[in-house]
């Protein structure tokens, strides 16, 4: 889409404002509307905004900034039903002399997407968004007994499942399937697998339509990691490959596993920084509660074909679904900021490729059945415990600064570290309930 093109559908289809989408640091989706009349020269040369009241985006000495709407990404908002419809498009943030602005997450992912791209290759993304239905912000009441691919009468969410599925539609996102998750009011809709820009703008979106149908439906919808002790919590299973044309650069038809050495030493370049990668792909501390043995996320820094415990998995080859042959990521989770963590994915697996970092060998038992010394023996690392001790891994890794830039890697360890120092001094529930009548 040009700007050309973006301006003809305004006039025909009589569009009267639109809104301007961008993120800050921590993934969250901000925007201001304009009215149509502002919308060439918003093309043109930008909005002007006030960066220092977006986090870890400027100070108030430097804080006039620039969004700059990307035309390819012009939608219409299906939800607003007006006569003069409401359409949104991603932007850019820019410094006022229009070079990109270093914090802002979407130039993150594009300047490390470059890297590629020189060579001709694309990074694709298939990203499993998994979330909960609660009646609303205040608690979290179970709404349903569901469980993996449950329905009706156990499955209060398959109206609003389809409701969603036909918003992300008119969104021009495509979605593959949908259903009821393992954990009771848990669900997902799987979204069909794009190059890493576009579905990162998909996440977001995602994100908001998934509450927006929720919410017109008098119930809330949360990607928070783990809202429920003792039930599985959302994740976010990342699948992905690089090709090069319309040849997937992770297949190799005379590989045993059908896997080309490229998939290999991308895989290894992601066990290798797992932990390094950690804090950006789970970055509450709530993320922690979910990476705990016995509900299937991962734990250990493991890969192997079909086996669920490991951190990465290689799903099993279909004859004549070479397209299909990519590699999923499992500990990162649906609250994550899309733009900075498919860079760090990106930058650790082709740190792996450009390393030939020889791949460790494949774990097929249940991991968590091995003792501590059978894992140690085998090599197995664990992913951090908690935000704490993810974010001092994270503090000295070459890796993530090259990837995230000084500006969102300084912020973000310095905000994450504020968020575990507020965590630390809470006095919990859990402890009143433990230690008050005992000590
Ligand atoms: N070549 C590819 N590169 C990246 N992603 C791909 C590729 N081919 C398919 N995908 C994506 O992989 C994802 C597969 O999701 P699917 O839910 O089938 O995975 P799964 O891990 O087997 O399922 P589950 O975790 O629910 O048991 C989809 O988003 C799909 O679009
Ligand atoms: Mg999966």
């Amino acid at each position: 889409m040009t700007k050309k093109d973006v301006l003809k559908i305004v006039k025909n289809r009589k569009i009267g404002f639109i809104r301007l989408w961008f993120t800050d640091v921590l993934g969250f989706l901000k925007s201001f509307d304009i009215p149509v009349e502002e919308l060439s020269g918003a093309l043109r040369e930008g909005m002007g905004f006030d960066g220092s009241s977006i986090e870890g985006f400027s100070r108030i000495e430097e804080s006039d900034m620039v969004v700059k709407p990307d035309p390819n990404t012009f939608q219409i908002l299906p939800w607003i039903k007006e006569d003069r419809p409401v359409a949104r498009m991603f932007c850019d943030v820019l410094e006022t002399d229009g070079t990109p602005f270093s914090g802002d997450p979407r130039y993150v992912l594009k300047r490390n997407l470059e890297e590629i791209k020189k060579n001709g290759f694309v990074f694709n993304v298939g990203p499993e968004l998994e979330y909960f239905y609660f009646r609303n912000t205040g608690g979290t009441e179970i709404l349903d007994k569901g469980g993996y691919f449950d329905l009706t009468p156990m499955d209060i969410g398959q109206d609003l499942r389809r409701k969603t599925v036909l918003m992300l539609e008119k969104m021009g996102i495509e979605v593959e399937y949908w259903h009821h998750e393992v954990a009771s009011s848990q669900h997902e809709i799987d979204l069909r697998y794009k190059d890493a820009l576009t579905m990162a703008d998909n996440v977001m979106t995602y994100r908001m339509v998934v509450k927006e149908v929720a919410m017109n439906n008098n119930l809330y919808a949360t990607f928070m990691p783990k809202p429920v002790y003792g039930i599985n919590g959302s994740g976010m299973h990342t699948h992905m490959s690089l090709s090069k044309g319309s040849k997937n650069a992770f297949f190799d038809p005379k590989d045993k596993i059908h896997l080309s050495k490229t998939a290999k030493y991308f895989i290894a370049g992601l066990l290798k920084h797992a932990r390094e990668i950690c804090s950006v792909c789970c970055q509450w501390v709530n993320s922690y509660k979910r990476l705990v043995p016995g509900y299937e996320a991962p734990v250990y820094v493991s890969w192997a074909q079909r086996n669920r415990s490991a951190l990465v998995r290689v799903p099993m080859y279909k004859p004549g679904k070479e397209k299909a042959t990519r590699i999923e990521l499992r500990n990162p989770d649906p609250a994550c900021n899309p733009y900075l963590a498919f860079s760090v994915m990106l930058a650790a697996g082709l740190e792996g490729v450009k390393n030939r970092y020889s791949l460790p060998s494949e774990v097929t038992d249940n991991i968590y059945e091995m003792s501590e010394s059978e894992r140690k023996k085998a090599g197995i690392e664990s992913l951090p415990d908690d935000l704490f001790e993810a974010i001092k891994i994270t503090e000295k890794s070459a890796l993530v600064r090259k990837a995230l830039g000084d500006k969102v890697f300084e912020y973000f360890i310095r905000n994450k570290k504020d968020e575990w120092d507020e965590y630390r001094k809470q006095v919990t529930e859990h402890e009143l309930k433990k230690y008050l009548a005992i000590l």
